[in-house]
């Protein structure tokens, strides 16, 4: 008995090494972490549970019959997240720079299965140099099935990849199909061809670090949710993460007990709008004021400014928030802002988790540039997300709401079901300058009338009271007491179920 107890520890500690001290000692030598070290520091301590430590390749190629490294470059398994069940793997870049083989995806297919079946989200720790070259068409076929998954987990249990290395060429698009990509600075890149074949095709001189590093994917591309300083920070703010999830979309997200009041009234909020229409505030002054603790967690901060979202808490209950944000092209809609708020609204609702829409916009941002890049289109996604998304949607316009942009943002046409409106909100197909200018325009040439004119139409229009008396608007609220009203429509909502006709899936405008 004492030989194979023996004999698995020994096995077990040969698949601990991985690719070896020496690789080791290089991967810590650029700043990173080892698989395993990375497993330990994403799951809570001890609940790591291993799955298929000891699977090996199958490729005779190239010498490989030789050069057999149990658990084949990925570590695999499940444990918990603060006392929640998830699956992760983790690519070990010492056994052949965590490229993947047929096993290798074999096994990462293995636990999405299982994540699927019992209801888990799955995290993938990638650090991988792509597909395994030896093993040519195999190695492609893994990918494939990799991706098959990804698809297949879809709006079924959430999805968080984190990019802790390399991760290039068709590898990128498992992780693009996530739900949700984080990215270590300084020691992570996503391309789709490096910079090598960059300089062939297009002659362009661009460093791996310019064309897909994390900063890259943060501010230009928006493929990057949100990127960390170290290895460290990133696992630990994936953990933070978890928590606003539901575990599938069975099932709710966790309720996590709060000492903020859910009557705390804000003050300071009633003199949040500038008295100047014309003057930007920062709408996160206002999420931070109303939800609990002032905890927000922003997804996206430094892409498509123009509209703020991410997970906060309101008694305890995860909360999707959407917010127009006039310091930034004055709020106005554009391509990316719509792309970067339609994913994220189709987001909460795959997984129940309700949205609270804050509206200060000024309308779809005109111009060549955004036409010609099919704002149309783009456009239309964030406007379809919100009309078939079916979770609690409640809504409070600030100021602006003008034009398509009020439709768009969770109105009361599109199934909002508490849309409330502070006194300072406008209501209206645009602004009262433009309107006028167009309605009035015999009268341009006396500055006298259209002054007149454009006070009559602000008398009329910039305020919240002719959308209320149709019922757009349920109730004009006073700003220091937002928390209390969106905690109170969000709790009678809690049991709200509604459900769109039946049929394959959309086709939503991409
Ligand atoms: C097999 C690989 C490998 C790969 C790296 N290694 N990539 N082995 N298949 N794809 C091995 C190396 O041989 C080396 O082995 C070890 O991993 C570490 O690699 P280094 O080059 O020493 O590391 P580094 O200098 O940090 O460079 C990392 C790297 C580079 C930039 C990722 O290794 C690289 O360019 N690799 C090839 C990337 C690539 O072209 N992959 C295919 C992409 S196409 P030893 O034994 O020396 O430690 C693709 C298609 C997917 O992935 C399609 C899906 C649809």
């Amino acid at each position: 008995m004492q030989d194979v107890i023996g004999e698995l520890e020994k096995r077990r500690a040969r698949a601990r090494v991985g690719g070896g001290e020496k690789r080791i000692e290089t991967q810590h030598a650029k700043g990173k972490l080892t698989a395993r070290e990375r497993m330990e520091l994403l799951l809570d301590e001890g609940s790591f549970e291993e799955w298929d430590m000891f699977v090996e390749h199958r490729c005779a190629d190239f010498g490989m019959a030789d050069q057999k490294v149990p658990g084949d470059g990925v570590v695999t398994g499940w444990g918990t997240v603060n006392g929640r069940l998830v699956f992760a793997f983790s690519q070990d870049f010492t056994v052949f720079g965590g490229s993947l083989s047929e096993s290798h995806a074999r096994k990462i297919c293995k636990i999405m299965d299982r994540a699927m079946q019992v209801g888990a989200p799955v995290i993938g720790l990638n650090d991988s140099g792509g597909a395994r070259i030896q093993e040519g068409v195999d190695s492609l076929a893994g990918y494939a099935e990799v991706f098959q998954k990804n698809v297949l987990a879809s709006g079924v249990v959430p999805q968080i990849s984190v990019i802790m290395g390399p991760c290039a060429g068709g590898a990128v698009y498992s992780p693009a199909m996530t739900d949700f990509i984080f990215m270590v600075k300084d020691t992570s890149y996503m391309f789709v061809t490096g910079p090598d074949v960059v300089k062939t095709v297009t002659h362009e001189v661009v460093t791996q670090e310019e064309l897909g590093g994390a900063v890259t994917h943060m501010s230009k591309s928006g493929v990057a949710d949100l990127a960390f300083e170290n290895d460290v920070d990133a696992l630990a703010e994936v953990r933070r993460f978890v928590d606003f999830l539901p575990a599938s979309n069975r099932e709710k997200a966790p309720v996590l007990e709060t000492p903020d009041p859910a009557d705390r009234p804000e003050q300071s909020l009633d003199n949040l709008i500038p008295a100047n229409a014309n003057k930007p505030y920062d709408v996160k002054e206002l999420i931070t004021k109303v939800v609990d603790e002032g905890h927000f967690f922003e997804i996206q901060p430094a892409y498509a400014g123009n509209i703020v979202v991410g997970f906060a808490r309101m008694e305890g209950h995860s909360v999707g928030i959407v917010a127009n944000q006039p310091m930034v092209l004055a709020g106005c809609l554009d391509i990316d802002a719509s792309k970067k708020a339609a994913r994220f609204v189709r987001f909460c609702d795959c997984f129940n988790i309700p949205i609270v829409t804050l509206v200060d916009v000024p309308g779809f941002l005109p111009g060549t540039d955004q036409e010609f890049g099919g704002i149309i289109k783009h456009g239309a996604k964030l406007l379809f997300a919100y009309a078939e998304a079916t979770v609690p949607k409640v809504t409070l316009i600030t100021r602006k709401a003008y034009g398509g942009a009020y439709d768009v943002m969770a109105s009361k046409h599109l199934r909002g079901d508490v849309n409330y409106a502070w006194p300072t909100a406008e209501i209206a197909v645009m602004g009262s300058k433009g309107a006028v200018e167009i309605i009035f325009r015999a009268d341009l040439g006396d500055p006298a009338k259209i002054e007149a004119r454009t006070e009559e139409y602000k008398e009329r229009f910039a305020n919240p009271f002719v959308a209320a008396q149709r019922g757009f608007i349920d109730e004009v609220i006073m700003p220091r007491n937002t928390r209390r009203r969106l905690c109170g429509a969000l709790r009678m909502l809690r049991g709200k179920e509604l459900q769109n006709p039946w049929k394959k899936h959309d086709n939503i405008p991409l």
